[in-house]
C-alpha cells in the first residue's frame, strides 16, 4: 500500500510510520520535522500546512491511503483542497474530547452527543488546548464532506513509548521507584487507555481493509487500581504499597488532576469526567482493535524513558510533595 501520513514526526504518527514500514508498505511522512524526526528508512517530505499551498511538494502523487493526526481545521481544509482526488482511504485521528465532559458511562459513538463545532473564525486550538474538542468536531465534518472512504478514530488516552505528555510516564517512573505510593481518589474509578502501537496497528488495519465509519479508539475500561498495579508489574516492581488518598484531601492541598506539574496524572479529581473514561470499547474491539495489557505498555515506556531521558516530559507530583501529603494524610487519619 502507498501510504501518506500527514504528521509522522512524533508519538502516534511515528508509531504508524514505524509499523507501516515494518509491514512493507511504501510510506511517506509529510510534516515540518519541528516536533521531531521521521523514523529512519521512511520517506520524508517537508511541508508546512499553515500555508494553503503548503502541501505542494506532494503535487502529482497518488496514495492508496492517507492518515492525518491534525488538530487544526485550516490544515484539514488545505489537505482537502490539495489531496481530495488523489487519496483512496482516509484515516483521521480524532479524540474522545469531541464529547462533553459529563457524558454518562458506557456510551458509544451512536448514542453520545458531540460538542458543537468550533466557531467559524477559529482554526487552531489555543495554547492551553482551548477548543481542541470542538476543532476535532469541525475537522471530522470537513473530512466527512470531502472523503467517502473515511475512518474516524476518536482516540482515548494514548500510552506507550515516545509519549510527549507527562501522564502515563509519571506512573511508570513513580511505580518503578517503589516505596509507599500516593494513589489518588478511589481505587475503583474507571480509566481507559490505548497503547500507541495498538492504535497504530488499528489505523493500518483500517486502511488495508477499507474499514470506514467512526469509532472510539480505546481499550476496555479498568479500575484505576488495576491500571496502577499493572504498571507496577510492567516496570518490575509488583505489589506496590498504594495509599489511597481521597479527592477532597488532595484538592485541598492544590494537587492538580489529570496532567501537568503538581498533578497526579490520570486522576480526574472531582471534575466528573468518569463517563469519558468509561466508554463502550466493544465497537472498536469488534472492528480490529487489538489491545495489549497495560503492563506491556509500561515495560516498553520504561525502556524508552531509560534510553531517552531527555525526551521525557517531567511532570506530576514532586517526590518531596508526595511524601509531605502522605505524612499529612497518615496524621489526619
Ligand atoms: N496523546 C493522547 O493521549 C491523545 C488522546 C486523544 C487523541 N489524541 C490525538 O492523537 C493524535 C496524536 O498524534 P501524534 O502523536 O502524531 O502527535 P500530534 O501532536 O498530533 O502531531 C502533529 C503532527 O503534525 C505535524 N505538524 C504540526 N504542524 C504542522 C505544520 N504546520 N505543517 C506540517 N506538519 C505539521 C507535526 O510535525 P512537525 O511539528 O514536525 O511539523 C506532527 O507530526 C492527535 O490527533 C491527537 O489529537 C491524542
Amino acid at each position: 500500500m502507498r501510504l501518506l501520513i500527514l504528521g509522522g514526526t512524533q508519538f502516534l504518527g511515528r508509531a504508524v510510520a514505524r509499523l507501516a514500514h515494518a509491514q512493507g508498505h511504501d510510506v511517506t511522512c509529510a510534516a515540518r520535522a519541528v516536533s521531531g524526526r521521521p523514523v529512519p528508512g521512511v520517506r520524508f517530505v517537508a511541508v508546512d500546512r499553515d500555508h494553503p499551498a503548503g502541501l505542494a511538494p506532494l503535487d502529482g502523487e497518488r496514495f492508496d491511503a492517507m492518515i492525518d493526526v491534525t488538530r487544526r481545521l485550516d490544515h484539514a481544509r488545505h489537505a482537502v483542497a490539495s489531496l481530495a482526488d488523489r487519496v483512496g482511504h482516509v484515516g483521521f485521528v480524532s479524540s474522545i474530547s469531541v464529547y462533553p465532559l459529563a457524558v454518562p458511562p458506557g456510551g458509544t459513538v451512536a448514542d453520545t452527543p458531540l460538542l458543537p463545532p468550533a466557531p467559524a473564525e477559529v482554526v487552531a486550538p489555543g495554547p492551553n488546548f482551548e477548543l481542541y474538542g470542538e476543532l476535532k468536531v469541525s475537522i471530522e465534518r470537513e473530512y466527512a464532506q470531502a472523503f467517502e472512504r473515511l475512518f474516524v478514530c476518536r482516540a482515548g488516552l494514548i500510552i506507550g513509548p515516545e509519549d510527549p505528555s507527562d501522564r502515563f510516564p509519571y506512573w511508570v517512573r513513580r511505580l518503578a521507584a517503589g516505596g509507599e505510593v500516593l494513589a489518588p481518589g478511589r481505587p475503583d474509578v474507571p480509566v481507559q487507555v490505548v497503547d500507541v502501537a495498538d492504535l497504530a496497528a488499528w489505523l493500518l488495519h483500517a486502511a488495508a481493509t477499507g474499514l470506514t465509519g467512526t469509532y472510539d479508539g480505546i481499550g476496555a475500561a479498568q479500575p484505576l487500581e488495576a491500571v496502577l498495579r499493572d504498571v507496577a508489574v510492567g516496570v518490575g516492581a509488583p505489589g506496590p504499597a498504594l495509599t489511597w488518598v481521597p479527592d477532597e484531601f488532595l484538592l485541598a492541598r492544590e494537587v492538580r488532576p489529570w496532567s501537568g506539574v503538581g498533578s497526579l496524572p490520570l486522576w480526574t479529581g472531582d471534575s466528573g469526567f468518569g463517563g469519558l473514561l468509561d466508554r463502550d470499547a466493544r465497537p472498536a474491539l469488534g472492528s480490529g482493535l487489538v489491545t495489549r495489557p497495560v503492563a506491556e505498555s509500561a515495560r516498553a515506556t520504561l525502556a524508552w524513558m531509560t534510553e531517552s531521558p531527555g525526551a521525557v516530559k517531567q511532570g506530576g507530583l514532586d517526590p518531596a510533595e508526595e511524601a509531605r501529603i502522605l505524612r499529612e494524610w497518615h496524621a489526619a487519619s
